[in-house]
C-alpha cells in the first residue's frame, strides 16, 4: 500500500524531517559511499580553513573535513545522529577530535553568536524547509553567523517529473540486503508528491525477510519481526523558485552548478549546487 496515513500536516512534516535521521548505523551504511560531495565540500572548506555545517548528521562530510585540518562547527536536531557523530570521533586522532565542535538544535533558530567564512548545508538538508517561513528563518541564521565576504554553499535535488508523477500505490523495491539493525530485511518505496505544499513523500518499508539460505541456521537476534515504515519528506524547489528566495532574502547568487565537478546547470542536472553571499546593508 501507499499513501501517507492521516497524521496532521505539520506533525506528518515532523515526522519526515526527523524519522529518516533516528537510525545513524543505517544512515551511514546507505549513505557513506557517497564521495562527489564530500570532495567537494572538502576542497571549498580547506580554502578558508573554517566551516559551519548546517545538518551535520552523523559526519558523514565533517569527518574527512576534520581530518583535511578544517575546523568544523556543526548543527543539527537529531540527538541520534550526533551521538553517532560523537562515538565516531572517539576513534579518531585527538587534533581532528579538537576541531569540530557540536550544537544541538533547529536551523531555523538556533543562534551561535559567531560569524563563520563558510556556512554549508549538503545533501538535501535544505529540503526540510517546508514553508516560505522557514526558508527565511534559517537564511537569516545563515545570513548571522557569515563574516563579511562569507559564502552560504548548499545543495539539494532538482524536481524531476518523473518523480513528482510516480503512483503512490506503486511500489519500487530493492532485493532483500542485510540492516544494520534488522537483520535480512525486503526493502520497498512509495512515492506521493503533493503538488500544493511542494513536498515528495517518501514512505520507506522494512519488511521481515527469511534469512539466506546459505546463513548459518542460527536464529539472527536482530531480525525483524514486523513491517514498519519510514517517512521522509522532501520540499521540492524548483530553480527559479529557489533564487527567488535567495534574491528576495538578501542574498546575491554567485554561482549554481549542476554536478559536485562544477559543471553547468542545465535541464538534465538532477541536482542543484548553490553559492549564495549576503548582500551588503541588507534589511529585512
Ligand atoms: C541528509 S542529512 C545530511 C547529514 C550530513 N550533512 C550528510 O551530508 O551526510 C540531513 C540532516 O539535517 C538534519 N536536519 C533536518 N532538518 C533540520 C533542522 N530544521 N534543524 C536541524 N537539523 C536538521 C537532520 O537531522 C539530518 O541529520
Amino acid at each position: 500500500m501507499g499513501g501517507r496515513g492521516k497524521a496532521p500536516n505539520d506533525l506528518e512534516l515532523e515526522a519526515g524531517a526527523r524519522a529518516h535521521f533516528e537510525d545513524p548505523q543505517y544512515y551511514a551504511e546507505t549513505y557513506d559511499w557517497r564521495d562527489e560531495d564530500v570532495l567537494y565540500y572538502r576542497a571549498i572548506a580547506e580554502e578558508r580553513g573554517e566551516v559551519l555545517e548546517h545538518g551535520i548528521g552523523n559526519g558523514r562530510v565533517a569527518l574527512p573535513l576534520a581530518r583535511a585540518g578544517v575546523k568544523v562547527t556543526g548543527i543539527d536536531h537529531t540527538e541520534a545522529m550526533l551521538d553517532h557523530l560523537r562515538a565516531r570521533l572517539v576513534q579518531e586522532e585527538p587534533a581532528v577530535r579538537k576541531r569540530v565542535t557540536l550544537h544541538q538544535g533547529d536551523l531555523r533558530t538556533k543562534k551561535l553568536g559567531r560569524r563563520f567564512p563558510l556556512v554549508i548545508c549538503p545533501f538535501n538538508a535544505a529540503l526540510h524547509f517546508y514553508t516560505r517561513e522557514d526558508v527565511e528563518q534559517w537564511l537569516d541564521r545563515t545570513r548571522e553567523h557569515l563574516a563579511p565576504n562569507g559564502e552560504l554553499v548548499f545543495d539539494i535535488s532538482m524536481p524531476l517529473p518523473k518523480d513528482l508523477a510516480r503512483d503512490p500505490n506503486r511500489a519500487y523495491r530493492i532485493a532483500p540486503f542485510e540492516h544494520p539493525n534488522l537483520g535480512r530485511v525486503a526493502y520497498r518505496e512509495h512515492f506521493d508528491y503533493d503538488a500544493v505544499r511542494q513536498v515528495l513523500f517518501v514512505s520507506m518499508f522494512f519488511e521481515p525477510s527469511p534469512p539466506k539460505k546459505s546463513a548459518k541456521k542460527k536464529a539472527n537476534p536482530k531480525q525483524l519481526t514486523e513491517t514498519f515504515m519510514t517517512p521522509l519528506a522532501h520540499r521540492q524547489f524548483f530553480p527559479r523558485e529557489m533564487e527567488a528566495l535567495l534574491h528576495y532574502n538578501g542574498y546575491e547568487v554567485r554561482e549554481v552548478y549542476g554536478d559536485f565537478a562544477r559543471g553547468p546547470f542545465v535541464p538534465a542536472s538532477d541536482i542543484m549546487v548553490w553559492h549564495a553571499r549576503p548582500k551588503k546593508g541588507w534589511k529585512r
